[in-house]
């Protein structure tokens, strides 16, 4: 089974665009639990325009669902989540100024850096993710860095799907395969929306979370938040 977490780092940019607490972004969580959604993500970025550092503070006592913290390994970022202790972190490697996540780790050149991060989040019992993409050159030395899963890095995925479904599902199963071979256990996200899910989740095996964010709160600007995660529920099935 996959589990669906939803990103509701939109819900907080929404209302950062006004300074007020509309839309609440806890009740918006809430509200993600109550509708099915199996965990809550966000990614508190150091300038902090979507979720903040606060967000994840007040978020984690609330949560019954899993929750899963993505942001680079700055010290602010590692204290912040060591205090927290969420169910998951993420690693991604994006500079601060990134619009978005766009890269997966070059384990190759941060493989030692990795390792000590990972050592860290694990002695707070954190389990530890880091974003890959599917260059499966980087596989070993991302399992050396003692991390529990890998999140596929989907971007390229979501592109290709329109055109060619098959080719652009294939370095993603490829990719599942080798890490789940080499003990490391698979988590998606990026561009996965309600149109390439499906595929997606029946062609890549040992799936255990897809991390959704953007697709599924424009949809819900259309459908409601309840029918939109319902539906992205019943892709996962
Ligand atoms: N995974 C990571 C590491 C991300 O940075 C993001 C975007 O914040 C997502 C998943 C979710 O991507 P999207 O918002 O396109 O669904």
């Amino acid at each position: 089974m996959t589990l669906l977490s939803v990103n509701i780092n939109k819900i907080a940019l929404l209302r950062n665009s006004r300074g007020t607490n509309v839309p609440d972004v806890s009740l918006a969580a809430l509200n993600i639990e109550r509708f099915g959604g199996q965990g809550i993500t966000v990614h508190p970025r150091p300038d902090q325009r979507h979720a903040t550092y606060r967000d994840v503070e007040v978020l984690k006592p609330l949560l019954s669902s899993e929750f899963n913290v993505e942001g680079y390994p700055t010290r602010d970022f590692l204290d912040l989540v060591c205090r927290v202790k969420p169910h998951q972190v993420t690693l991604v490697p994006d500079p601060p100024e990134a619009l978005t996540s766009n890269a997966g780790w070059d384990t190759q050149t941060h493989g030692a850096f990795l390792k000590e991060v990972v050592e860290e989040l694990h002695g707070h019992g954190i389990r530890v993710s880091i974003f890959m993409d599917t260059n499966l050159s980087l596989y070993e030395q991302a399992a050396r860095t003692g991390s529990d899963r890998i999140e596929l890095y989907t971007e390229q995925y979501a592109v290709r799907y329109p055109t060619n479904p098959e080719a652009a599902v294939a370095p993603y199963r490829e990719a599942a395969i080798r890490a789940h071979t080499l003990g490391l256990g698979i988590n998606a996200g990026h561009d996965l929306s309600s149109l390439n899910l499906r595929y997606f989740a029946h062609e890549v095996p040992h799936l255990l979370e897809v991390s959704i964010g953007h697709a599924l709160i424009c949809e819900a600007l259309y459908l409601g938040l309840e029918n939109t995660v319902q539906l992205y529920l019943r892709q996962l099935v």
